[in-house]
């Protein structure tokens, strides 16, 4: 649990680059480990890439706890560490990192694909950042996203005031990114209307945008090497199935799954919650046994089934590890800030209620059904999932009643 509060950088009036902002961009955090792998770094690149494919790689699964050294070959500036352990960022199989990182020194897109709260946005972040060293070019796809979003606008006052010329052209993060040869990320592309998800088509296959209303070589963009998609799609909202298959031949897809090993979920869980924390100046220790209760039941009711083999009725609500985070960090600020509360296993079914009761009335009714089929059973033999089982009047309380 939460045990003390310390002052967190930005209280001590200390000015970082990521201190004055709530969260700051996957560049800030790893710029240590950015540097160094780049000092490092002695393969071939692709043209445009800032990392060769194998410290890419390194930079988003980590490099197994052991420390990276500069071959003898390379001499590092001054300032830089001589061995550098690299953090694992994703959480999840090397091989589809390999394939992503295949797929984009190559002529077609990436998609990440997979159920909510499965890292995709973080791994698209992870892979821009490595190959570009930015990944701040960024669509955000909504229903109301227009062509403009995908390729290039124009500041009105000036269109009219002067006309059409390079001054006046506003261009998308897409644009900008053919122009300098960078990774351009595309959230939740298929959230987009279809005509202008199909912008990207002759983008994708031709690598040049046409501008028809400049002349000469301003016209047309060609894009740089190192330019290329990064889009993300999430299979509950608008699905694939309704993306045109001229544009999906234009995509390698992978899917991201959710985390296979539970341990590893739960340092997962344990260790982002914490950085969460951090990140608002508290200091947090969690309580183990809380963790392990906490993922169990996310792994449950995402499975429909235990480790036991018993089956369970999986809610409507998506149990997404961003999810678990999420309620870990809360119970543990919750510890922070109201420092009588000493039980933290007391706040999870709160908690979980806030997770599955979104818009399915019926999910009450899985949670109690969850409580007395496996809680139940384990709690014969369990001193913290009796303790589960003795909370379940929590969930039968209306979160908004008196
Ligand atoms: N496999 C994983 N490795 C590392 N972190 C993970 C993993 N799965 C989930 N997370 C956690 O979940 C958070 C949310 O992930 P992210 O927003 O990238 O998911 P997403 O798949 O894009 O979700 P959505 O479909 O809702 O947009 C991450 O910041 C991280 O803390
Ligand atoms: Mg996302």
């Amino acid at each position: 649990m939460a045990k003390k509060k310390t002052a967190s950088p930005r209280a001590r009036g200390e000015s970082s680059p990521s201190s004055d902002v709530q969260l700051a961009s996957a560049e800030v955090r790893y710029a240590q480990e950015l540097e160094f792998l780049r000092a490092i770094d002695d393969a071939a690149r692709p043209p445009g890439w800032m990392l060769s494919p194998v410290r890419v790689v390194d930079f988003i699964c980590g490099t197994r706890g052991e420390a990276a050294r500069a071959p003898a070959s390379v001499k590092l500036p001054a300032g830089l560490p001589k061995s550098l352990v690299i953090a694992t960022k994703f959480v999840g199989s090397r091989a589809l990192v390999e394939r992503c990182v295949v797929t984009l020194a190559g002529e077609r897109g990436l998609m990440l694909v997979g159920q909510p709260g499965t890292a995709k946005s973080m791994l698209g972040e992870l892979l821009a950042v490595a190959i570009s060293g930015s990944s701040g070019l960024t669509v955000q796809g909504t229903a109301g996203a227009s062509e403009d979003h995908m390729r290039y606008g124009w500041n009105y006052s000036m269109l009219l005031d002067r006309g059409p010329r390079p001054e006046a052209l506003v261009p998308s993060p897409v644009l900008t990114a053919m122009r300098e040869g960078k990774l351009v990320r595309i959230e939740e592309l298929t959230r987009c209307l279809p005509e202008v998800q199909d912008g990207l088509i002759s983008l994708l296959s031709e690598r040049r945008l046409m501008i028809p209303e400049l002349d000469g070589e301003e016209g047309s963009v060609f894009a740089r090497p190192g330019f290329n998609i990064v889009a993300t799609a999430n299979l509950r909202d608008r699905g694939v199935s309704e993306m045109s298959a001229a544009l999906k031949r234009r995509f390698n897809f992978e899917t991201v799954h959710p985390i296979a090993d539970p341990q590893q979920e739960i340092e997962l869980v344990r260790s982002r919650a914490v950085s969460v924390l951090s990140e608002t100046g508290l200091t947090a220790e969690l309580d183990a046994r809380l963790l392990e209760l906490l993922v169990t039941t996310f792994r449950d009711l995402r499975d429909g089934n235990t480790s036991e083999g018993w089956s369970v009725e999986r809610p409507a609500s998506v149990m997404s590890t961003a999810e678990a985070v999420t309620i870990a960090a809360a119970i543990a600020r919750q510890g922070a800030f109201f420092p009588a509360q000493r039980d933290p296993i007391s706040l999870l079914p709160g908690h979980l209620l806030g997770v599955v009761l979104k818009d399915n009335v019926e999910d009450r009714e899985r949670l109690l059904a969850y409580w007395d089929g496996p809680v139940r059973r384990r709690s014969e033999n369990d001193a913290h999932w009796k303790r589960m089982y003795e909370l379940r009047n929590v969930l039968e309380e209306s979160p908004t009643g008196p």
